[in-house]
């Protein structure tokens, strides 16, 4: 399926699930712009596919801005885009020990991060073809099985998804919302290898059952294409 003639954001493309959808997007053919809090790498996967960067930071309502700013001005219109951009802290901390500002920080980023790429994206998608908004919950929104700041941030992103969902259907914007589970990035690694250190594990089996970044981004790819105008709603990857 061709992206071409597609202009594609994707917010977090520096690394993981994000850089490896930058990169099947720009091989389809899409115009791909790329926007992290990670500079170097980030410059590095826009380098690599001929596409351009911008650094941001999601909780950042200025940062963001500046962004879609910059977009506006070299750009007619958006496509689609996907926010990829979270983190994951405190897996293994118990309620009674887990502090106030890591739960108000994971939030920020994983949930404010996505309201605000969403809300300065929509004019520029209203330009767009067939216009997509695709954010990234999680499985341990639903299953009760990562930190508590979280679980609770992916759940409020699959509830902004709904709620754009609804909302953004009647103005030709789609909002789908995927849950990745287990994909081998830094991320995914960082909480297992402080499981194996706080267990004392010395054999890192958990690393073998771990799946692809690009299993994700071939869905995400899909799911920015103009040939995904049918899909609703919620997806679930492996
Ligand atoms: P990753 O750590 O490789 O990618 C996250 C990206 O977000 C990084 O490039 C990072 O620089 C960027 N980022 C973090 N804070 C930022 C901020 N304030 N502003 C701008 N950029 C920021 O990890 P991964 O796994 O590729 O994560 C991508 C998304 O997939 C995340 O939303 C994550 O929660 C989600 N996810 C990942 C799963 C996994 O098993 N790896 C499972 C379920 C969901």
């Amino acid at each position: 399926m061709s992206l071409a003639n597609r202009t594609i954001l994707v917010v977090g493309g520096a690394t993981g699930i994000g850089k490896a959808t930058a990169e099947l997007c720009a091989q389809r053919g899409a115009q791909v712009i790329v926007a992290d809090f990670n500079e170097a790498e980030g410059q590095k996967t826009a380098l690599a596919i001929h596409g351009e960067f911008y650094k941001v930071n999601v909780t950042d309502e200025h940062s963001v801005k500046a962004v879609f700013d910059g977009i506006a001005n070299k750009h007619s219109k958006l496509d689609a885009i996907v926010q990829t951009a979270g983190i994951l802290k405190g897996a293994f901390v118990s309620l009674e020990d887990f502090s106030p500002a890591v739960f108000r920080e994971v939030f920020e980023v994983n949930t404010v991060g996505s309201f605000l790429c969403a809300k300065y994206a929509t004019p520029l998608l209203k330009k767009g073809n067939k216009p997509a908004i695709i954010l990234i919950s999680s499985g341990a929104a639903h299953a009760g099985s990562s930190s508590y700041a979280y679980g609770t941030s992916k759940g409020g992103v699959s509830a902004l998804g709904i709620t754009m969902a609804n909302k953004l259907d009647p103005e030709g914007i789609r909002v789908n919302t995927v849950h990745p589970g287990n994909i081998d990035t830094a991320m995914k690694r960082g909480v297992i290898e402080e499981d194996i250190a706080r267990r004392g594990l010395q054999a890192p089996q958990a690393h073998l059952s771990l799946g692809e970044p690009m299993g994700v981004a071939k869905l995400l790819a899909f799911l920015v294409s103009e040939d995904a105008d049918y899909v609703r709603g919620f997806l679930y990857t492996r």
